[in-house]
């Protein structure tokens, strides 16, 4: 037997890893996947973009390119960032293979195996699966539906035996939840993270895909608050914006946590796709990522909202949940204590696929929620499936 180190001996094949395959069979409606919808995707600009490039800018795509990025690229998603109201002067930006390396880069910089880091419960699985593989001691704190809940965080911030290194949180169109931080909630973070140095991780991969723009405010992110006596490590992508093909990310961080990140970097894999820098630069600076945002966010409002009407359509009377305002996600409450595993075995009979909620409880226990995402199904496949989802939630359930 080969000798794995005792970091990588507690991983475990994600439910939705092991899903994608099933997810993806060709007859089967999958309400599981995060991903963009494949019929989205901005080919006219890509092709567009493809064709405009010099043999000089061809050549850079092929080439390594430097370990934070290349200039070009970072000089236009900074400008960017700064229409966005990010201080990205008092910072410094790096191009990631995508965000979930910046959110492995940050484990990696700040997690000694053992050390404490604070998550919301539920939580993004990839963000969860990297801080594992560091050894984190795992520290959960419950969301409500308009973020952390702030009492039971002040209490694991007094009780935690060693000091928490991070707090990790997902603010906008929350992976699995689907919520939106409340302003106050925010407010109430930074009163308590203020002076304990304690980082905060803002990942915030969904932001721009709201359906309605008078939620643009409340959206603020605290990176763009810049609150004094907190590290605020900031981290994007172009995954659910362009397309999670080009593997390309970012994190927005402070100056002294930056450099060990670079340092980080250059270990793990040098630098970024080129031809991806190369291709999202162009997107950017050419403003295409405007009218694509703005097309894509009118779909994904259509699929949420038929997704929400076959929902309230079709489920018994004790499923709730949130309506989502943006994002690609419908946090499903069961009652208390049910098992949405033979939920999931029925509803793959039917041909439908969802995510159990425990795949996103950082114990990985609490399995009495599901996962459905409206991203990758237009609303045809959403009419057909909900029915048949929610006579699995039935056959379970009474
Ligand atoms: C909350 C959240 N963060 C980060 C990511 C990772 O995105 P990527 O690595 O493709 O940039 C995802 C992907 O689903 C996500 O949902």
């Amino acid at each position: 037997m080969p000798r794995f180190a005792s970091s990588v001996s507690s991983l475990r094949s994600s439910e939705i890893r092991d899903l994608m395959s099933v997810a993806t069979a060709p007859d089967i409606i999958s309400f599981s996947g995060g991903m963009p919808g494949n019929d989205l995707f901005p080919l006219d600009s890509l092709d567009e973009i493809y064709r405009s490039l010099t043999d000089k800018e061809k050549q850079v795509a092929l080439q390594y390119g430097p370990t934070n990025g290349l200039p070009s690229m970072l000089e236009s998603l900074e400008t960017y960032l700064e229409k966005k109201g990010f201080p990205v002067k008092e910072n410094r930006l790096m191009m990631t293979t995508g965000s979930l390396q910046a959110i492995h880069i940050l484990a990696k910089a700040f997690i000694d195996p053992g050390d404490t880091v604070l998550v919301e419960n539920p939580s993004f699985i990839g963000a969860l699966s990297a801080f594992r593989s560091y050894e984190a001691n795992l520290v959960s704190v419950p969301l409500t539906d308009v973020g952390i809940d702030i009492e039971q965080l002040k209490i694991k911030l007094e009780n935690t035996r060693t000091k928490p290194k991070f707090l990790y949180y997902c603010p906008n169109f929350h992976n699995p939840a689907g919520i939106i931080y409340s302003m106050e909630v925010k407010q109430q973070m930074i009163e308590l993270l203020k002076d304990q140095d304690i980082v905060l991780i803002e990942d915030d991969v969904y932001s721009d895909l709201y359906f309605y723009e008078e939620d643009v405010p409340k959206m603020k992110l605290i990176k763009a608050m810049n609150p004094e006596g907190i590290d605020v490590c900031f981290t994007g992508s172009f995954s659910k914006i362009l397309g999670p093909g080009l593997r390309l990310g970012w994190m927005l961080v402070p100056n002294h946590i930056y450099r060990k990140c670079e340092l980080i970097k250059q270990s793990i894999d040098a630098c970024s796709p080129s031809i991806s820098q190369v291709i999202a630069d162009k997107f950017v600076r050419g403003g295409y990522i405007y009218n694509y945002t703005a097309r894509v966010r009118q779909e994904y409002k259509k699929r949420g909202l038929a997704m929400i009407e076959a929902l309230e359509k079709n489920l018994p009377s004790y499923v709730t949940f949130e309506k989502p305002r943006g994002g690609f996600y419908i946090w499903l409450h069961l009652p208390e204590g049910t098992d949405a595993t033979p939920i999931l075995q029925k509803a793959l009979e039917k041909g439908v696929v969802f995510v159990t909620g425990k795949t996103f409880d950082p114990d990985g226990i609490k399995n009495d929620a599901m996962r459905v995402s409206f991203c990758n199904t237009d609303e045809a496949a959403i009419q057909k499936g909900i029915p048949l989802l929610a006579e699995a939630i039935r056959e379970v359930c009474g």
